[in-house]
């Protein structure tokens, strides 16, 4: 048994406890069926294999011809329900035929039939279709892509067919299989064939054309994408005690850690005011840990076809885990996550699915290595669940900059615009600042800018302060909410600075 891949041993298994309709979803029909056949053969029963252009096909017999009487979705249903014999029904593609109302009905009543019977019926196709009426009767079976090992052995097998064309050495080897983690082997085969095309040989030389394929495959997935972030947390001003807590936790990642009997770090969950730094940290963890940055965009995985939403979260998941050790970057997660309820009228617990998924995924996932930083500004909206104990290793509360760290914060951005702070009197700014966002303070040190610029003179103290004077920050117009956000906090979550503060 342990020879079969894991999504194999889920249909033994399903099979065995009679369920009567599994759901493979998978672009990979050929190494799919292959696993399937021999889950067949373990379970002792036929296996047959049905497409819409042939018909049905014993798997066990390949030289004989398919039936074509079953070549009809309705046929083949009827053709299942009277066979006595137990049996693995695999139908390709039938998510196709499961629009037509009528054989989403043939099938409801063929799975009552199946329960009392030893015949299961196992659909694959490449994408999830489950009409409401067929949920409470199908088991989904992920399809986890190809592990380390099965590319290793595909590698192997490519090497066997072309004799002397793989040129790599055993620590080439193992980086092309590590980050030929997250394809397909179909994806893989093309990619080394590309090497072979460019190079004549398969070595060195196909590492970067994974890498790039790796960007491609990302780039196509609906949620996920590839953010590219130079900046590390010397761009942030204040925040002392996140920074200390990450630097506290600067090797976690290392071998040594896991056999000093560390676990993996999880991840960080950002709260607070809006402009004061949560994504621009999310952003630094990525280069402080030296690890590739995935951006996750919860909202769009609602886009497109119905019903497709879990499914579009799986595989994202899926794929981030892949390219693990990596960040997993879900910005503004209660926006992406309640907006999507409030807007679409026919939701039908889509919303709640979707929010199951990740929650369950964060709390379950065995996979080491994704290291998930989700940020909110609205804990209203968030759902609660979310920020239950072991989701992530700490929850912080990012707070309205505090005197010291407004002239942190004011020194960084004209850095940034090259100019030299000492030049200043940034303390004056920063008292007359009170109450602004860092992103406020950035807007303060631009609009300064032109107007030194306006002037063509050289930036002054004064342009700051005039800055200040000109702007209402949120935190005046939104008070309220602010007050709100720090109460929750209190007793929830850590501070991410040490000093506070002063309005109140
Ligand atoms: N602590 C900070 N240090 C330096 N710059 C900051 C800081 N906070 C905010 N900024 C500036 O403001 C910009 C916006 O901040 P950021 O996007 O990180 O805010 P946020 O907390 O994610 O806000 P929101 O809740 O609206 O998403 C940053 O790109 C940066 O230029
Ligand atoms: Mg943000």
């Amino acid at each position: 048994m342990s020879e079969l891949p894991n999504y194999a041993q889920d249909v033994v298994a399903y099979v065995k406890a009679r369920v009567p309709l599994l759901y493979l979803v998978s672009w990979e029909e050929e190494r799919i069926l292959r696993a399937v056949e021999q889950a067949a053969i373990e379970l002792r029963q036929r296996c047959y294999v049905w497409r819409v252009t042939e018909g049905l096909r014993n798997v066990a017999l390949p030289g004989e011809a398919p039936d074509k009487r079953a070549r009809e979705p309705a046929a083949v249903l009827t053709r299942i329900r009277r066979e006595e014999a137990s049996a693995l029904y695999v139908l390709l593609d039938f998510h196709a035929h499961l629009e037509q109302p009528l054989l989403r009905r043939q099938l409801r009543d063929l799975a009552q039939d199946l329960v009392t019977s030893n015949k299961t019926v196992l659909i694959l196709a490449p994408r999830l279709v489950l009409p409401v009426e067929l949920e409470k009767q199908v088991r989904v079976i992920d399809v986890q892509l190809p592990t380390h090992g099965e590319l290793d052995a595909h590698l192997d097998q490519i090497r066997r067919k072309a004799p002397g064309r793989v040129r790599l050495d055993g620590a080439e080897r193992e980086e092309l299989v590590r980050s030929a983690q997250g394809m397909t082997l179909m994806e893989l085969e093309q990619t080394l064939a590309l090497a072979m095309v460019k190079d004549g040989t398969i070595g060195p030389g196909a590492l970067p054309l994974v890498l790039r394929e790796k960007e491609q495959i990302v780039r196509k997935s609906t949620a996920l994408e590839c953010v590219h972030w130079e900046a590390g947390f010397e761009q942030v001003g204040g925040l002392d005690l996140l920074k200390e807590f990450l630097e506290r936790r600067k090797d976690a990642f290392s071998e040594e850690a896991r056999r000093f009997g560390l676990p993996a770090p999880r991840g960080l969950c950002l709260i607070g005011v809006q402009g004061c730094g949560k994504s621009l940290s999310a952003k630094s963890v990525a280069r402080f840990y030296r690890l590739p940055l995935l951006r996750f965009d919860v909202g769009r995985v609602f886009a497109g076809i119905v019903g497709r939403s879990e499914e579009n979260v799986r595989n994202a998941l899926a794929l981030a885990e892949s390219i693990a050790p990596c960040v997993l970057w879900i910005d503004e997660l209660e926006k992406s996550l309640s907006g999507s309820a409030s807007s679409s009228v026919s939701d039908a617990g889509t919303t709640a699915r979707v929010i199951s998924t990740i929650t369950t995924w964060l709390q379950e996932r065995t996979e080491q290595g994704v290291y998930v930083v989700a940020t909110a500004n609205d804990i209203s909206r968030l759902p609660p669940e979310l920020l239950r104990k072991g989701r992530f290793d700490e929850i912080f509360y990012v707070d309205l900059p505090a005197l010291s760290e407004r002239e942190d914060i004011l020194a960084i951005h004209l850095r940034k615009r090259a100019r030299e702070p000492e030049r200043f009197d940034l303390g004056a700014v920063a008292t007359a600042a009170r109450g602004f966002s860092g992103a406020e303070l950035e807007e303060v040190v631009l609009a300064a800018l032109y107007e030194a610029f306006a002037a063509r003179r050289e930036l002054e103290t004064v342009d700051l302060l005039k800055a200040v004077g000109q702007t209402v920050p949120l935190s005046t117009t939104m008070a309220e909410t602010v007050r709100g956000l720090r109460s929750w906090a209190t007793n929830r979550a850590r501070r991410a600075s040490s000093v506070a503060s002063e309005v109140t």
